[in-house]
């Protein structure tokens, strides 16, 4: 192509990007099936020794990060619930926490021993080497605890969604983990494992799943998120109590904020007031869900956590043809809340692409004033949908077209982001395809804080 020609191609293309608003990537990912990894995939392998703990993870154990919920399986026998722990400049004083073990039954599959120990009373900012498996196979990690809640603390978060256990999964995990940007907890937006996309939710899939994070999950706090495939619902095969693997495998900190579920929970790290909430559990008014988010944005203090960050599985906004509008009736309740409080970022997964929207609401809408449509909105939040983390159900590829107004950046591909906040006016933004070399960002944005430095960052504009 001559050069008169090719900038005239360009110009067109910008033009096009400009009439839409947002920009739809032309990058086109390589087609390849998505299969889950096999059995005896070396990320699978179980632990050697006489009933060595595996699937061993780590989530914050209270609302502000002095506390860590360390949990893991044993399958020859209960062994014991004790964690030996210590920090790192203590010269190995060590202490004992003891937790508790619980199993579960889920068809024909019977799990192992899982174990659940809160370590409290930690030091904030600090190294933690932590022992399980006391009296069989000992095996040794670290943690580090997060600073303490204050307006400029910076941190580091990755984002993951949908990740299941392809070996797309995989390449995901090995980026977040390669990302130079070194994210320092992890949140994740729901859909762990897919065990139920296999025949009778073969629970065995849970137990590769804890297997194959482990080398992430052991040594970084993930903040969980229920999504649609850890419902786990299935009559057919007389199991009717939703969430059952997730909530035996899974424990969060949630009566630390007020909460009567595990499924919606707050959790405040660094500069940071992350809120859980659930797609799956009811939201409407009068329900629990309902009423404790009600009491707990109130609760939210900006000038010690000046970051609010929403977790959410059913993205609300989302132009992709799939689960089109799956998020609405949680938007219709929630969203004016969400612009009232100013949020400042919402994460969502489900979607099996990535989309970054600009700041808009759609809170005019009622029954009767014909009022309906997304606007620019300085005081309502981005919605970023990070469901790409590559599991066994593929990429989501076919988009609405033309690319609405508010949709700012989209693109089917699988990757992972870090939301990287550097004190209370801003945080760095940055979504990596796995396609890409490791330091390579596809999409980025600098975040202004939505109280301290209120003003337009759009990058389209
Ligand atoms: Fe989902």
């Amino acid at each position: 192509m001559g050069g008169k020609s090719f900038g005239a191609a360009a110009l067109l293309l910008i033009l096009l990007n400009v009439a839409h608003g947002g920009k739809t990537s032309p990058f086109m990912r390589k087609v390849r099936r998505t299969e889950d990894m096999p059995l005896h995939s070396d990320v699978f392998a179980a632990p050697s020794g006489y009933n060595a703990p595996q699937q061993v993870h780590i989530t914050i154990g209270d609302h502000v990060g002095r506390a860590m919920i360390v949990s893991w399986v044993t399958v020859d026998e209960p062994g014991n619930s004790l964690v030996q722990y210590w920090s790192e400049d203590s010269s190995q004083k060590r202490e004992v926490a003891k937790g508790n073990h619980v199993t579960y039954r889920f068809f024909n599959y019977s799990s192992g021993f899982i174990h659940h120990c809160t370590l409290r009373d930690l030091e904030f900012n600090k190294k933690y080497y932590y022992e399980i498996g006391i009296g069989h196979t000992i095996r040794q990690f670290w943690f580090m605890t997060p600073p303490e809640v204050h307006p400029d603390a910076p941190y580091t978060f990755g984002l993951i969604g949908d990740l299941g256990q392809t070996f797309d999964s995989n390449t995901t995990l090995a980026h977040y983990e390669s990302n130079p940007h070194k994210g320092q907890a992890v949140l994740f937006v729901g859909d762990l494992s897919y065990a139920d996309n296999h025949p009778n939710h073969d629970n065995v899939r849970w137990d590769t799943w804890g297997r194959f994070v482990e080398r992430n999950t052991a040594y970084q706090p993930w903040i969980w998120a229920t999504g649609n495939h850890e419902l786990d619902y299935a009559p057919e095969l007389g199991e009717t109590e939703p969430f059952k693997p997730f909530k035996h495998r899974y424990h969060v900190p949630y009566k630390a904020s007020g909460s009567t579920e595990p499924f919606w929970y707050s959790v405040k790290i660094a500069s940071a007031h992350i809120i859980v909430l659930a797609s799956y559990s009811a939201y409407g008014k009068y329900t629990p869900q309902y009423e404790w988010l009600e009491a707990e944005l109130k609760k939210v203090d900006r000038s010690k956590t000046p970051w609010l960050i929403v977790l959410v599985h059913s993205p609300w906004y989302n132009s992709y043809t799939y689960h089109y509008m799956e998020g609405e009736s949680m938007r219709v309740m929630f969203e004016p809340w969400f612009v009232k409080y100013k949020v400042d970022v919402v994460f969502a997964g489900h979607v099996h692409a990535y989309e970054r929207s600009e700041r808009i609401s759609n809170i005019e809408y009622n029954l009767v004033n014909g009022r309906c449509g997304p606007v620019k909105d300085l005081s309502a939040p981005v919605y970023v949908n990070i469901g790409d983390g590559g599991n066994i159900e593929g990429l989501a590829t076919n988009m609405t077209n033309p690319q609405p107004e508010y949709s700012a950046y989209r693109e089917a591909s699988f990757g992972h982001a870090i939301f990287e906040i550097k004190n209370k006016t801003h945080a760095h933004y940055s979504w990596h395809r796995n396609e890409d070399d490791f330091a390579v960002t596809a999409d980025s944005m600098w975040f202004f804080n939505r109280v301290w430095h209120p003003v337009d960052d759009s990058t389209t504009n």
